[in-house]
């Protein structure tokens, strides 16, 4: 190689990146480039454009985990070119998610922990499609034997998240969703036994509800749902979408009835990135017993050099989740959890008394029975100079994310912004939060918000 030749080369590697020729362009956007492009220059693109994104650390509209321990950045690492669906090849993280299928279903009081069925899945949206799939195909044998008709099935549940719609959707289920009504906003036991019919296929009640994060009866509607076999010979299952509550309720309060002690709690789906503190893309779901998920819904796959039974809407999936999940099992433990877990119902219970000395505000969830969370509405009757879309929006401009939405139907004109407490959400940042949502109340004083158009009065609901 001749000598003019390697000085070239050295000023190449010595380009600073943005004074380089690759950087000196902007780069093509949605048609894939023609040429390579150096790594480095590559990943500060990609990198820069990121910062775009809202901080997740002051996302306080997700329930889903945002922050995470270093060893389990190194676990996701070490597991970055595992393949779940995998399992003959990567045998030991298929073994990891075996364990932490009985450890949840121990957690839940499955009466046979070490024997019963479950898996993990992406998220609860997943795992509530195969739960759902589960009632749809038993309450279809029974009807069958029966000599009965199988095409109207119908499932009941309160406010439910979307991924109840969709699954009635795509499995073509009619959902007899019980609308929030007056101050009731969550499912009770009357109104679920008023929608039972044989076609039932099973009740969904949520420990959680994603619009007020309360817990719905599990227990009060498990006992209805007795009194109705009692009097009218039905016999119907309960699913339990714990998402969120799945995670809380076992730690921080054992006392509470809502899992397999319950005879009727056949399934209960979980998202182990909410309050399982797992990073994104981790969900269980766990049947009672093995009798529970019928055999024709598991595929024996004999692929790449063994035969193995799976139950999944995916084939291949991340394994770093499913370790990272083990890993805070054995890290954590219970006490563990539910430290954490306390921790983020205390500073959501602050929060609660410090936005309610605000003014303006109503506390509409205050942290109890249900999520580390809290949400409020705007007083009736005060003119602040601002509602919670013009909040929402004006303390975005410190970085905080807070939705603000509507409720579901028939509570429409009740209008919330609510934050979720999770790990990492400490006392101080609330304390920062709360000196910020003072300066937009100090803000709007001086500045209300006037000729509103009616579009922007309206706001759907945010968040996962
Ligand atoms: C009650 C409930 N069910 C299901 C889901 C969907 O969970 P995932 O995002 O894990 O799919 C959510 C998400 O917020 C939820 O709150």
């Amino acid at each position: 190689m001749a000598l003019h030749e390697k000085d070239t080369i050295r000023e190449d590697l010595e380009d600073d990146v943005y004074a380089s020729t690759d950087l000196s362009v902007t780069l093509p956007k949605y048609k894939m480039p023609e040429h390579e492009h150096d790594p480095r220059h590559a990943f500060q693109v990609v990198h820069d454009e990121l910062m775009l994104d809202g901080n997740a650390r002051q996302n306080l509209a997700t329930f889903c985990q945002t922050w995470v321990e270093p060893e389990v950045h190194t676990l996701m690492n070490e597991c970055i070119d595992k393949n779940m669906i995998d399992k003959d090849e990567y045998p030991q993280s298929a073994e990891l998610e075996g364990r932490c299928v009985h450890m949840l279903a121990d957690l839940w009081n499955s009466p046979d922990a070490a024997n019963t069925m479950g898996c993990s899945t992406t998220g609860s949206s997943e795992a509530a499609m195969l739960g759902g799939m589960a009632l749809k195909w038993k309450w279809r044998e029974k009807m069958k034997a029966a000599g009965k008709p199988t095409d109207k099935p119908n499932l009941i549940c309160g406010p439910v998240q979307v991924c109840w719609h969709k699954f009635a959707r795509y499995w073509d289920v009619e959902l007899r969703e019980i609308p929030m009504e007056g101050e009731r906003l969550i499912m009770t036991p009357q109104e679920v036994v008023k929608r039972c019919d044989e076609n039932t296929i099973g009740v969904v009640p949520t420990l959680g509800v994603t619009f007020t994060c309360q817990y719905e009866p599990v227990k009060a509607v498990n006992d209805a749902l007795d009194q109705l076999q009692q009097d009218k010979g039905l016999d119907i299952p309960i699913h339990v979408d714990g998402a969120s509550g799945g995670f809380l309720a076992p730690f921080v309060e054992p006392e509470l009835e809502w899992d397999f002690r319950l005879p009727r709690v056949k399934s209960i789906n979980t998202s182990g990135h909410k309050f399982g503190l797992a990073p994104l893309g981790v969900g269980w779901v766990i049947w009672r017993d093995k009798a529970d998920l019928p055999d024709d819904l598991i595929f024996w796959v004999n692929y790449l050099g063994g035969n193995m039974p799976t139950f999944a809407l995916n084939f291949s999936r991340p394994g770093g989740q499913i370790v990272a999940q083990y890993y805070n099992f054995l890290r954590l433990g219970k006490e563990g959890y539910r430290k954490i877990h306390q921790a983020c119902y205390s500073t959501a219970h602050y929060l609660c008394d410090e936005i309610e000395k605000l003014g303006p505000f109503d506390i509409i969830y205050n942290g109890r029975g249900g999520i580390p969370a809290m949400s409020w509405s705007l007083k009736k009757g005060v003119e602040p100079g601002f509602n919670l879309f013009d909040l929402s929006d004006r303390i975005r401009s410190r970085g905080w994310q807070i939705a603000a939405y509507a409720m579901p139907p028939k509570r429409e004109d009740l209008v919330i912004m609510r934050i979720l407490v999770r790990h990492g959400v400490s006392r101080d940042l609330a304390d920062l939060l709360v000196e910020d949502l003072k300066r937009c109340i100090a803000y709007f004083k001086k500045n209300p918000v006037v000729n509103r158009s009616n579009e922007e009065e309206s706001g759907g609901f945010k968040g996962t």
